[in-house]
């Protein structure tokens, strides 16, 4: 029996981390062009490694600081760690980030804490067991998606940005509106309190959407890949999400636009 109470407390104890950061310039780096890794990253990293292995001694980690190769799930308990989801809105204090933790078990989900300290949030979730937002039960209200907010983030290779294009103005004429908040994990937990009614991402990494996917589900929400297949948790995926209605016409629209 895992203690959940224990690894709830470990995420708030991270997202405190974030809170209390000093952030200089020196201790941001550059992993790819538009991708970055602060300190704090790989601080949080590690103490959630650390604390976590005091938790479940057998699991083993997909974190996202982790070289690929040390990324290793096994059909036991591993934990798939964001330690910041958000670290563009962190460098320039844009007060939008969270720590994002999701566990699996045989290959499938079982629990996930989404945790923006900005704000207190914590979203979370065990299989079976309802999803939270604090401590109010969350119930994705099956909207369409002229009824609501849908989301996005911005793809950070350029290299389909006419199917991108043309998928935002197809979205611009179905949707309310449309946001983009820089954080995929917040994003798709905004899906499952109702606050977004759709989201959308190109390319998404296990550790962005592992712990939001059973939050979504346990709220009655849908996540999947473009084809409509269970959304992957060992490598990057293209990801859709809503309330069902939603879901459904977010996901057409989308196929329309990325069928190239
Ligand atoms: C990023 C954020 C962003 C999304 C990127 C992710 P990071 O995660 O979730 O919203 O558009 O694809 O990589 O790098 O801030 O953990
Ligand atoms: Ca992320
Ligand atoms: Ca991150």
């Amino acid at each position: 029996m895992i203690d959940y109470a224990r690894v709830e407390h470990l995420v708030r104890q991270a997202g405190q981390m974030i809170l209390d950061a000093n952030l200089t310039a020196e201790q941001v780096h550059i992993k790819k062009q538009h991708d970055f890794v602060t300190d704090y990253d790989v601080r949080i990293q590690d103490y959630l490694v650390e604390t976590l292995s005091q938790v479940i001694p057998e699991a083993t980690f997909f974190g996202e600081e982790m070289a690929e190769d040390q990324r290793a799930c096994g059909d036991g308990f591993c934990f798939y760690i964001d330690p910041i989801d958000g670290t563009t809105n962190f460098i320039h204090a844009y007060q939008h980030s969270c720590v994002s933790l999701g566990i699996s078990s045989e290959k499938r989900m079982i629990a996930g804490f989404v945790y923006n300290p900005y704000t207190n949030e914590m979203y979370r979730a065990i299989r079976g067991q309802g999803a939270y937002l604090n401590d109010k039960r969350l119930w994705t209200e099956n909207r369409r998606l002229e009824e609501g907010i849908s989301a996005f983030n911005m793809p950070s290779k350029p290299e389909k940005m006419d199917d991108f294009l043309d998928f935002l103005r197809r979205l611009y004429g179905k949707a309310e509106t449309i946001r983009v908040g820089g954080s995929a994990a917040l994003d798709l937990c905004r899906v499952a309190s109702g606050s977004n009614v759709a989201y959308v991402q190109t390319q998404l990494q296990p550790y962005d959407y592992a712990a939001a996917s059973v939050i979504i589900e346990e709220a009655g929400g849908v996540i999947s890949q473009l084809d409509g297949s269970p959304v992957s948790l060992q490598e990057p995926c293209f990801v859709v999400a809503g309330a069902p209605v939603a879901y459904v016409e977010i996901r057409n629209i989308a196929l329309e636009a990325f069928k190239s």
